[in-house]
């Protein structure tokens, strides 16, 4: 058995209405809420954690993210919130909001600029310390709100996508509110659940695994097989919809503590050249990369495989087989669950893509060859 130290989040909350009743999880007066785009305000939802706070006295100023965040964004925002000296970072959004806020809580804490932290591009690591942070997701799939990095990006030749990670960024507060998630609209439901499928079952075969990391994967497999088709199918279900959630929750803990395999190797370094949401790029490379690794894997990696058939055969209708068949079939599946795209890979991006990435924690090892060749299947390229 591998070893392992846990680390997680120091208050999680699972609850209907969480966000109306934030009042007592913040830290000092002086708070900075980092959002996601207009849907936020437009559906009243922004009114619904606002009110209650300023009700009791907090002070609040608002930032809006609408992209993967880049240096710049974090940079700037920091010093234009400097005099403001927010005592409490407010996280409210997918998966990009919520590094941003990681980010910029680290940042006001650290002298330099983010860029000098970044792993593998900045000259020092980050000291750890950081604002206190409470993440409500608005959609699930990153689990951003269980880790410990921010993804930093800068697409383009020659940019980027690196991490800003210490064990101290995972924020002190996650807050999971059912009633938040039913706005999330249906392509990126798809796409975000997606990735926290491939995280999942990433965590679950991860050559990293551990006892505990093995746990929430189970459990979150369990939840997302049981309750995704009927958010798909319903996307008002809140209580589907917190299902999927927590299976988020626990893929971000998995992937914390057990690491990832090949899709999230590949789809890092494509997501730093081109800008593809990172949920889009899992969503298309998980049935070439996985169909690799059930050919592949062998002993108790086949056996995890096995279980996966196993566990969405309960659940799934048209997948008529346990075991590795019932794998093969869940993964014809989620390729008709794909929206049309029209993404175009030139042959440098494609090279390029396929010799930098990597196969992390994976059982089974691809070549670059075979990885181009992912690329290529995932994105309908001849
Ligand atoms: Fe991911």
């Amino acid at each position: 058995m591998n070893s392992f130290i846990w680390k997680s989040n120091s208050t999680f909350i699972f609850r209907h209405g969480a966000r109306k009743e934030l009042s007592h999880l913040v830290q000092g007066n002086r708070i900075l809420a980092v959002t996601g785009g207009r849907w936020l305000r437009d559906t009243g939802e922004w009114d619904a954690i606002r009110i209650p706070l300023e009700n009791r006295g907090f002070k609040i100023e608002r930032v809006a993210v609408a992209r993967e965040p880049s240096p710049e964004d974090i940079d700037n925002t920091v010093a234009a919130f400097r005099k403001f000296a927010p005592q409490t970072i407010l996280a409210v959004g997918g998966g990009s909001v919520l590094d941003a806020a990681k980010a910029i809580a680290a940042m006001f804490c650290h002298p330099e600029k983010i860029e000098y932290y970044l792993e593998g591009i900045g000259k020092e690591s980050p000291t750890g310390a950081t604002l206190p942070l409470i993440a409500l997701p608005t959609t699930s799939g990153t689990g951003s709100e269980a880790t410990k990095n921010a993804v930093i990006s800068r697409p383009g030749i020659g940019g980027f996508k690196k991490s800003l990670r210490h064990d101290a960024f995972i924020p002190a507060t996650a807050v999971i509110d059912p009633e938040l998630l039913r706005f999330c609209p249906p392509e990126i439901t798809i796409y975000s659940g997606m990735d926290a499928l491939t995280q999942l079952m990433e965590g679950w075969i991860s050559t990293g695994a551990n006892t505990f990391s093995d746990m929430f994967a189970r459990q979150g497999l369990e939840l997302f097989a049981a309750s995704f088709p009927a958010v798909l199918q319903n996307p008002g279900n809140s209580d589907a919809r917190g299902n999927v959630a927590l299976a988020a929750y626990l893929s971000g803990m998995t992937l914390a503590n057990a690491g990832l395999g090949t899709v999230h190797g590949m789809a890092g370094v494509l997501g730093g050249l081109e800008s593809l949401p990172h949920g889009m790029i899992c969503s298309r490379l998980i049935p070439p990369v996985f169909r690799h690794i059930a050919g592949q894997a062998e002993d108790s990696a086949l056996a995890r495989i096995s279980w996966l058939g196993d566990c969405f055969h309960q659940y799934w209708f048209g997948i008529t087989e346990n075991g590795t068949e019932g794998f093969l079939q869940l993964l014809d599946q989620l390729e008709q669950l794909l929206p049309e795209q029209n993404s175009f890979l030139d042959e440098q991006t494609l090279n390029l893509a396929a010799s930098k990435s990597n196969d992390k924690n994976s059982p089974v090892s691809t070549t670059m060859e075979e990885r181009k060749r992912f690329f290529m299947d995932a994105f309908s390229i001849e």
